[in-house]
């Protein structure tokens, strides 16, 4: 089966004060950008890669892509306004002939090879996507704009997903087309009526939203 990676690096990170996009903020010596390159080109599972890199940083994120040696990396678009007009714009370079897509946030730095191929393995089991996730462990409670707690919600079942999330090709480009906005890709493929199975995720896939969250990030590395 060949697999294409869609790395989404087009998020401003306006949280993190910097003034240059999330994906080229410092993580240890290299910009963010690289870790999650390096790990998806060094991943025996991924056959190309599609950068979507912030609106006039292509060409930084094309010169980061052959300065680490990414020959799997041969395409990079830049992105939308929202992330879901980015996964169309990274899709519309995924060749026509891939039947996997693993669509991934930049800002998940620690992509491990062990966690690509836990979301794979169920595609080939009749799942049309699958995400890694984690049980939510805190209690949660729905608050108004007042502060005032709406309502206590029940955990159970409950889970907070992240990426990378793997998709039948085809399935994933039928339900992405049109203009709808989701979080993640696989929303659309739920409301699609396609069946998405949750894998168990991995801690150490934080989301870089904080400065806070780099340096812990730093740390694990
Ligand atoms: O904004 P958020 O943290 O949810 O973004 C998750 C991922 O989606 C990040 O890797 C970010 O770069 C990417 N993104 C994007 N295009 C956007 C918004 C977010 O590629 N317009």
């Amino acid at each position: 089966m060949t697999v294409w990676a869609i790395l989404l690096a087009a998020g401003r990170g306006e949280r993190l004060g910097l003034d240059h996009p999330k994906a080229f903020a410092k993580l240890g010596e290299d910009p963010l950008l690289a870790e999650p390159l390096r790990r998806l080109e060094d991943s025996d599972w991924i056959d190309g890669i599609v950068v979507v890199a912030p609106p006039g940083w292509e060409e930084p994120a094309i010169l980061l892509a052959e300065e680490l040696g990414c020959g799997k990396a041969n395409s990079c678009v830049p992105g939308g306004e929202t992330r879901a007009d980015s996964v169309r714009a990274g899709l519309a370079e995924v060749p026509a002939d891939a039947l996997v897509v693993l669509v991934h946030d930049a800002a998940r730095p620690l992509v491990s090879d062990e966690l690509i191929g836990r979301v794979l393995a169920p595609l080939s089991e009749g799942w049309d996507g699958v995400v890694p996730g984690l049980p939510v462990t805190d209690t949660l409670k729905r608050v108004g704009s007042d502060g005032g707690v709406l309502e206590t919600v029940a955990r159970d079942g409950l889970y907070a997903v992240q990426t990378p999330q793997a998709f039948l090709a085809d399935v994933l480009r039928r339900a992405v087309a049109g203009d709808a906005e989701a979080t993640d890709c696989a929303a659309f493929v739920e409301a699609a009526g396609g069946r998405v199975k949750v894998v168990a995720g991995d801690p150490r896939l934080l989301k870089v939203t904080t400065a806070d969250d780099l340096a812990k990030i730093a740390s694990w590395l």
